[in-house]
């Protein structure tokens, strides 16, 4: 019974988690969002108050990551994992703007990179999982056996982001998400700690114009193809 580690990277709001989920649940592997565990980190900093204005209080921050926990719980009525952050569940809190809005900042700190790693590599040493982000494929997992690198416009990711949070009865404006969704695309890859891009031997997904169920079937085929 061979099981792989299925690696998706790609932009912010490209759909990568709900791709990753349901191909997890196809094949029984642990589905894990790193995304957020930096999200999980930001709320952290932004409770100690160590951002202001998108300035992030580097040193502080790494001061106090021994002292930071995360750790992912099965919700059996939602059917997906939590977020939990030093033992509270966060789940909701860090889906909203104002971690959106100083997440990247606190992910290009190498010393924050280098943790989540280190946790994420952990998660996945039985292998049987499925792992979303940015640098899964090129750091986490370079050994990935299938890797996806997904993306769409800027636009219809925008759109996409902004039904999400409307439908759970969020006020949020498209300007500003799309705002987001460019601003987080631009500091993800042009950071100097492992910045966001396809690693080589990477299959790239435009779902652009794609269902889900299509996007669903062509990542099934190729799990299968590897197992
Ligand atoms: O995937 P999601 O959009 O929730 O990720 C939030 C932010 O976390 C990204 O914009 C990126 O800055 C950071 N991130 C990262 N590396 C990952 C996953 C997320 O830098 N593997």
């Amino acid at each position: 019974n061979h099981k792989i580690v299925v690696a998706i990277d790609g932009h912010s709001s490209c759909g990568k988690s709900t791709i990753a989920k349901a191909v997890a649940a196809r094949f029984g592997y642990i589905f894990i969002d790193s995304g957020a565990m930096y999200r999980a980190v930001t709320l952290f900093a932004l409770r100690k108050q160590l951002i202001s204005e998108g300035l992030v209080k580097v040193q502080e921050l790494i001061d106090l990551l021994p002292t930071i926990q995360i750790d992912f719980r099965y919700n059996a009525e939602k059917q997906k994992s939590d977020t939990f952050l030093n033992g509270e569940n966060v789940e909701d809190e860090i889906r909203q703007l104002p971690v959106s809005q100083n997440v990247s900042p606190v992910a290009a700190i190498a010393e924050v990179r280098a943790a989540m790693v280190r946790l994420q590599q952990e998660m996945g040493k039985d292998k049987g999982i499925v792992m979303d982000g940015r640098d899964i494929g090129t750091v986490v997992f370079p050994d990935a056996e299938l890797k996806l690198f997904v993306t769409a416009s800027a636009e219809i990711r925008a759109q996409r982001r902004f039904d999400e949070l409307t439908a759970k009865g969020e006020t949020v404006s498209y300007e500003e998400i799309l705002q987001n969704v460019q601003e987080r695309d631009h500091i993800d890859s042009t950071r100097e700690a492992s910045p966001l891009r396809k690693a080589d031997d990477a299959l790239v997904l435009d779902n652009s114009y794609l269902t889900r169920e299509e996007q669903l079937d062509w990542v099934i085929e190729k799990v299968k193809e590897r197992l």
